[in-house]
């Protein structure tokens, strides 16, 4: 028997609005703004194919065994896990690492709404001019100038913040699926249009190389790289897809829609990649900038070339839609276990929560500013300290949160969910779940989530942490 339990919190229309959701959490500044500058670092297309095997491998896997547990629970993740270990006679802490993800989510969305809303900032400037002719000094001054300057990242910060709030708060249909249904398309359509524009710059062809000639020389130090950016960008790890499978239609096949998500955010991440690199080869500037990749070269790029502020204003709304349909994702399992648990209001638990990340938020917003200087996890001379103002090593807060996070949170929380899935529920339950069609398909489905998955978390895990 399928189980027919529905979640209080709403239904997706279709399994289609699963895929829109899902794909909009998993495309985000992980695949326009991080995916192309880790290229450029880690030497192009070596890091590109082990970034697409740690997505086949591990990422997807993951990405199955979210969904089901979602949709089986039909709860916000902590419940559903609670419920459906206790279900399996297993003990009921499974349900922390749901706890455990929902915190990293919410740490997450902290400074996701920082850098998100210097993407604002970026439509502004590209809408007004400011970038025309502009050199590469003068780029990356506007760029320490925003950074700089606490109060325009605050409103920026505050803006992104109520901006995802507000979505969350009307709720899962009216809110969640009728912004998605508006945003995704938009999102594909600027996506092809930047596509387009850069294939008329005449460096298409040595973008395309420089993302696809494969060096194996260069695999080794982008291995551990890839496999964090995986997790990152598909948004597993943390509970956001599992909420929305809990949001699931129930005859929908969870195989293939996992694999459309999985294959739409690489294809974006490419795409992303074959629009970029040409514009900046044409602007004759170096693929490799890091970080300021975005903010800082683009800028010169779409400053110099025909048609360039127009491009670049496309590009910063496709970066602001991309952000916002991700990080309305990290909000949503706290808020439905909230909502599950004080049996409060939608609109009163969203605030509460909106309000807690945007004072952690605070703390990134100084760390590129007057607290640049205060910096945790220090292994000076004298040994190890939390903290220490003005140490030599260590990290801002800002480094802070997105190690402890992507490095440490989603690769234990994706970990447990393979585990969870793969043995604590029932064979059956795997199997009515999956409907695969062909027994081979399920063998093969099990056996990744089982067995593949969570060694590949465990290699990559142990090997980041004795680095
Ligand atoms: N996948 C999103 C991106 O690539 C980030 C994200 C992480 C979203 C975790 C939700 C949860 O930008």
């Amino acid at each position: 028997m399928a189980n027919d339990k529905v979640s209080i919190h709403g239904a997706w229309a279709s399994r289609w609005v699963f895929i829109l959701a899902a794909t909009g959490s998993a495309v985000g500044l992980g695949n326009i703004w991080k995916f192309p500058y880790m290229t450029g670092v880690y030497g192009g297309g070596a890091f590109v194919v082990m970034y697409l095997i740690c997505i086949a491998l591990v990422g997807v896997p993951i990405m199955l065994a979210e969904t089901l547990i979602g949709r089986r629970g039909r709860q916000s993740p902590v419940n559903a896990m609670k419920s459906l270990a206790i279900e399996a006679g297993a003990s009921r802490h499974w349900s922390l690492a749901a706890l455990m993800g929902m915190v990293a989510a919410l740490l997450i969305l902290s400074f996701y709404s920082v850098v998100a809303g210097w993407s604002l900032e970026y439509i502004l400037g590209m809408g007004s001019g400011r970038f025309e002719g502009i050199s590469g000094e003068g780029a990356g001054a506007a760029f320490g100038g925003l950074t700089g300057d606490p109060w325009r990242l605050t409103l920026w910060h505050t803006l992104f913040m109520f901006l995802t709030a507000l979505v969350i708060a009307r709720g899962v249909v009216a809110g969640l699926e009728r912004s998605l249904r508006i945003m995704m398309p938009l999102l594909f359509v600027l996506l092809l249009v930047l596509l387009g524009y850069s294939l008329t710059t005449g460096y298409f062809r040595q973008g395309f190389d420089f993302l696809f000639h494969f060096d194996p020389s260069k695999v080794q130090g982008g291995i551990l790289a890839a496999m964090g950016h995986a997790f990152f960008t598909l948004s597993v790890g943390v509970g956001s897809i599992m909420v929305y499978g809990a949001y699931m239609p129930k005859n929908a096949s969870i195989g293939g829609t996992v694999m459309a998500v999985g294959l739409l955010d690489t294809l974006v991440a490419l795409t992303a990649g074959l629009a970029l690199f040409p514009i900046v080869f044409a602007a004759g500037l170096e693929p490799g900038a890091g970080p300021g990749l975005m903010f800082v070269t683009l800028p010169i790029a779409f400053g110099n070339i025909a048609f360039g502020q127009v491009m670049g204003l496309v590009f910063f709304i496709l970066v602001a839609v991309a952000a916002w349909s991700s990080s309305i994702s990290m909000l949503e399992p706290a808020v439905a276990y909230f909502v599950e648990r004080s049996g409060r209001s939608r609109a009163q638990v969203t605030a509460v929560l909106a309000l807690l990340c945007w004072v952690v938020g605070m703390g990134t917003v100084l760390s590129f500013n007057v607290g640049a200087e205060a910096k945790f996890f220090v292994f000076g001379e004298e040994g190890f300290r939390l903290f220490q103002w003005g140490a030599e090593g260590g990290k801002t807060f800002f480094d802070s949160i997105d190690y402890l996070t992507s490095r440490i949170l989603l690769p234990l929380g994706g970990l447990a969910f393979a585990l969870f899935a793969g043995w604590v529920l029932s064979r059956e339950a795997l199997r009515e779940e999956l409907a695969a069609k062909s027994p081979l398909l399920f063998n093969l489905a099990l056996w990744l989530i089982r067995v593949v998955a969570p060694i590949g978390v465990l290699v990559v895990f142990v090997a980041e942490l004795s680095k």
